[in-house]
């Protein structure tokens, strides 16, 4: 199984991270090959609908080179797409939000002359979240999204762990939300076997 990590946060020793490195450690002891993408930094510009993309059916088809076609190759070789991210207003950050677009579009072809493939199917995401509301508030807007997204690319949607940042004075990480993050990542692993089982 091979799980590929879209980090949707600027800050490496944050609030998102820390609760990514238990979860990466869990995958390690259970054997799942992981790769984590910061997207701050990977220059992935925002997209410019120009719908090149839709008249393009055996690839990507985006008229821009930056770094999105690599982003978008790792996603595709990958069983489980997870995507870990702060809530900004309400929503993921904006490297994210860049990279989603992008990948809606140039990866389901609904709109040009003729349908195409969509080239995620069969692909599974998680979403790991930290939020300054209490997670139903800070995070449901961005949850369902997601499970629009993936409804809409052919894609499977295996939920979402999400904690609340309490304020700089409080450990963010403590004994209960390890547990709990390492348990999601069993979680989705499980899940992945008894598919596979079936
Ligand atoms: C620019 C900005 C916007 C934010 N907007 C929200 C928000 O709309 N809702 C929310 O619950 N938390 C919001 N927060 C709080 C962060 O989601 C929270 O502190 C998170 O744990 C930060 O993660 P990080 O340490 O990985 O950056 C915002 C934080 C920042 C910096």
């Amino acid at each position: 199984m091979k799980l590929c990590v879209l980090m949707g946060s600027p800050r490496r020793e944050g609030n998102t991270a820390a609760l990514l490195a238990p979860f990466l450690d869990e995958c390690g002891q259970m054997g799942v090959e992981t790769h984590t993408i910061w997207l701050y930094g990977q220059g992935i510009g925002p997209c410019l609908g120009c719908m090149a993309c839709q008249n393009c059916l055996d690839g990507l088809g985006c008229v821009q080179e930056d770094g999105f076609e690599a982003v978008f190759q790792e996603m595709a070789a990958s069983d489980v797409i997870l995507l870990a991210t702060p809530i900004y207003a309400f929503f993921c950050s904006a490297p994210m939000k860049a990279l989603l677009d992008r990948v809606i579009y140039a990866s389901v072809k609904n709109y040009g002359r003729e349908r195409g493939p969509k080239l995620l199917e069969g692909r599974r995401v998680a979403s790991l979240v930290t939020c300054g509301y209490p997670p139903e508030k800070g995070a449901g807007p961005w949850e369902e999204a997601l499970k629009l997204l993936c409804r809409y690319g052919g894609m499977e949607y295996m939920g979402m762990f999400c904690r609340r940042d309490r304020g700089g004075e409080v450990p963010f990480l403590d004994e209960d939300r390890e547990r709990g993050v390492r348990d999601f990542a069993q979680a989705i692993r499980m899940a992945i076997v008894a598919e596979e089982l079936a």
